[in-house]
């Protein structure tokens, strides 16, 4: 990060305030990064998870993993601008981010015919991202408003995520219906770049 602003302006309040409450920086930037690569890295494998949903099982559950695939992204544009915020960035080669990225990669399974494989790789990504947003929201709860607040509407849909994909392996029963639109994103919405158009 360029340090240059801090000779015109001096520190930012904003990154002053959570480190008084005890947010190591470099520390959280770091948690970020790994955690927007997961989602974005996520939306890419999902793409690939999607096209093969497909055959008289496969049809029936090709719109849940887009809610779930575009919300992915939307995780990924909500909190790419806090990272900026407090002083991170994107690696500049995505080779890199990939290697950074919080999350194993979400490949397709060679058996993907069977739809349940298809099932368990989507069911363990949402659980790793489940994870990793609940150390962001521990580390930030009560230090770091900001990011917390992004961070937990991050989580509710991750938990929603993986309670679909439980729900289509297991049968439990639901207490989800649908998306108004594809990727709604209903907690995240508002938050950093999101656009629905
Ligand atoms: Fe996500
Ligand atoms: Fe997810």
């Amino acid at each position: 990060m360029t340090t240059d602003y801090k000779e015109k302006i001096g520190e930012l309040v904003g990154i002053e305030v959570i480190e008084k409450n005890g947010i190591d920086v470099e520390k959280l930037r770091k948690l970020l990064l790994a955690g927007v690569g997961a989602e974005f890295f996520t939306y890419y494998y999902y793409t690939i998870l999607r096209m093969h949903c497909t055959g008289r099982d496969g049809e029936g559950i090709k719109e849940i993993v887009e809610d779930a695939r575009i919300e992915d992204r939307n995780h990924f544009e909500a909190m790419v601008p806090r990272l900026y915020e407090i002083g991170g960035d994107l690696p500049r080669d995505v080779r890199t981010f990939a290697d950074l990225a919080g999350c194993p990669d979400a490949f397709l399974p060679d058996d993907w015919e069977d739809i349940e494989t298809i099932l368990k790789v989507l069911l363990e990504a949402e659980r790793c991202a489940i994870r990793s947003w609940g150390e962001v929201c521990d580390y930030t709860a009560n230090k770091d408003h900001r990011t917390y607040n992004i961070a937990q509407a991050i989580m509710q849909e991750e938990i929603e995520h993986e309670a679909w994909f439980v729900e289509l392996l297991t049968k439990r029963p639901s207490g989800h219906f649908r998306r108004s639109f594809v990727g709604q994103s209903p907690h995240t919405m508002g938050h950093g770049g999101l656009q629905h158009l």
